[in-house]
């Protein structure tokens, strides 16, 4: 993460904190979602570390607890809106809306459980999230940000209509191990 103080949106609102989409329910991710936080991320470490750098094998309560907490803060604060994906009632992922890409812009950021993958969990809740994001009145573009690698993530925007608007480098010192080193910039507007 860059120094300096985190990027909040001015005038903006904050979104619900429960969302759905077909059978997909966002839920704020509370800290007291710290242990299926940590039960989630631990079955799905295989799954995740090619492309998430904090997915280590030292992923511990500990980290998930921290982790829990600084979500919590950064909804407060407006910098960030994390939420738990559920499919009727079963924890199964996690997305959610930062505010890191300027001025009326928040991007989308997701994963899901490999046993649940490829049943349009992620797109559904980039979908509600999208929605929810447009509703916000500072806010006017979406975007969703992905190495150029990861064909899965990819299938996310384009499902969801979002125009490619640019390919550009990463930055190395938050390279995952699949990263190719070039992300695909996805944008959709009000
Ligand atoms: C990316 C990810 C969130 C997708 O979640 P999901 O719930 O399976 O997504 P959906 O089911 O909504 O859509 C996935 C699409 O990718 C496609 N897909 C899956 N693996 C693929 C691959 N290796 N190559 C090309 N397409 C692939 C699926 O077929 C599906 O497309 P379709 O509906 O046209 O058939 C999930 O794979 C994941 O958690 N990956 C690891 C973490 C990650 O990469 N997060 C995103 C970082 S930018």
């Amino acid at each position: 993460m860059p120094g300096g103080p985190p990027a909040t949106i001015e005038g903006m609102d904050q979104p619900p904190e429960e969302l759905t989409n077909a059978a997909v329910t966002l839920r704020r991710r509370q800290p007291t979602d710290a242990q299926v936080t940590f039960e989630l991320i631990s079955e799905s470490l295989d799954h995740l570390q090619p492309w998430m750098l904090w997915a280590t094998p030292d992923y511990s309560l500990e980290h998930a607890k921290e982790y829990s907490q600084r979500c919590d803060a950064e909804w407060a604060e407006g910098s960030a809106f994390h939420y738990v994906i559920y499919v009727d009632q079963a924890p199964v992922g996690s997305a959610g809306l930062m505010a890191r890409v300027g001025t009326g812009g928040l991007e989308i950021g997701y994963w899901v459980h490999p046993s649940w993958t490829g049943r349009g969990v992620a797109t559904s809740a980039a979908a509600a999230l999208t929605d929810a994001a447009l509703a916000l009145p500072g806010v006017d573009r979406v975007e969703i940000h992905h190495d150029v690698a990861n064909k899965a993530s990819q299938r996310v925007p384009e499902k969801l209509g979002y125009a490619l608007v640019g390919e550009v480098p990463s930055d190395p010192d938050m390279a995952a191990p699949a990263d190719s080193g070039r992300v695909k910039v996805w944008r959709i507007t009000r």
